[in-house]
């Protein structure tokens, strides 16, 4: 069993690739454990980090996950590039492409722009998030993480609530979710749920408290104000009274709820305080995770193989 040479989406992934690399991540997680938190899987290996979009959580945790594996990096970011001069995303790889890169984990606002560079490089390819379209290490970070608090996906019942429309996280999540046996729910004002989601084989609800009852994880997403247009909702007070999880409402659900978010948080917004930093909240767990499960990822998909892995 093997990933491929890419990553550019949870869509497409199997239930067996999907295990792989959470099984990997947990070996992972041991390395990072120990008092050396390095080995050498991937000296040598040069990953080149390019972000044409900001980022805290997916750029640090992929750049501490090389380091640990012993990769050369080479961060890139646009703000500070020859991109401020007009230059292409194409002329940019075109240009990269001679430094000899072996991966390159990106990050770009226009959906599929991941499928644009792939006939310009022999490097693999990472999705770190591709506009309102995927973020497949994000969705396996959350998997990780269900998985480690709830012990598997059969049956288990995922509410995903807030932004939909302009979520990346939400795609992934979903595919990667039904596909590994869990039963996904989403709900969001009808403005922020684009048409013929239930096609996806999920439930759409709009009514926050009927959503909530007996949730097993509810993963709340950001409100991303930055992609949206004016009067999607009158107001942020309005929304959070509607949709915002607070610890009331939070009494809904499952006893043993996880609740969940990718982060960054706008508190008050869709998440109360009580909530992002109270007992139920996993969400600082996803953040330690994604190191894991990034280095996984890069670990099978730049050399390392299952029987490696195991060692
Ligand atoms: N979850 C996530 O993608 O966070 P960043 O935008 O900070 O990377």
């Amino acid at each position: 069993m093997s990933l491929g040479k890419h990553l550019l989406g949870t869509e497409g992934l199997g239930a067996e690739e999907i295990t792989l690399i959470l099984d990997t991540a947990e070996r992972m997680a041991e390395i990072s454990a120990r008092p050396l938190k390095k080995v050498p899987a991937l000296r040598a290996k040069l990953v080149v980090n390019l972000f044409f979009e900001n980022s805290t959580r997916t750029r640090s945790s992929f750049e501490i996950a090389e380091k640990r594996l012993s990769a050369d990096t080479l961060n890139f970011s646009a703000s500070t590039s020859s991109v401020q001069k007009g230059e292409t995303l194409v002329d940019t790889v075109l240009n990269l492409e001679r430094m000899m890169p072996d991966c390159y984990v990106m990050r770009h606002s226009s959906p599929g722009a991941h499928q644009l560079i792939l006939p310009f490089t022999k490097a693999s390819v990472v999705n770190a998030g591709d506009g309102a379209h995927e973020h497949p290490t994000q969705a396996l970070l959350d998997a990780f993480t269900i998985r480690q608090k709830k012990g598997g996906f059969k049956g288990l019942e995922v509410l995903i609530c807030g932004d939909i429309a302009h979520s990346r996280v939400v795609r992934s999540n979903i595919h990667l979710l039904k596909t590994m046996g869990a039963k996904v729910t989403l709900c969001s004002p009808a403005t922020l749920m684009p048409p013929h989601m239930d096609s996806l084989g999920v439930k759409v609800l709009h009514d926050f408290d009927e959503a909530l009852a007996g949730k097993d994880v509810v993963m709340m997403l950001r409100m991303q104000l930055e992609r949206q247009q004016k009067g999607l909702f009158p107001s942020l007070r309005e929304y959070y009274q509607t949709y915002g999880l607070t610890e009331e409402r939070l009494k809904r659900a499952s006893s043993d709820v996880i609740v969940m978010h990718p982060g960054p948080i706008n508190r008050g917004v869709e998440i109360a305080s009580e909530v992002a930093d109270g007992p139920y909240s996993v969400i600082l767990d996803q953040v330690e995770n994604g190191v894991s499960v990034r280095m996984a990822v890069l670990y099978l998909l730049l050399g390392g193989g299952e029987d490696e892995a195991s060692h």
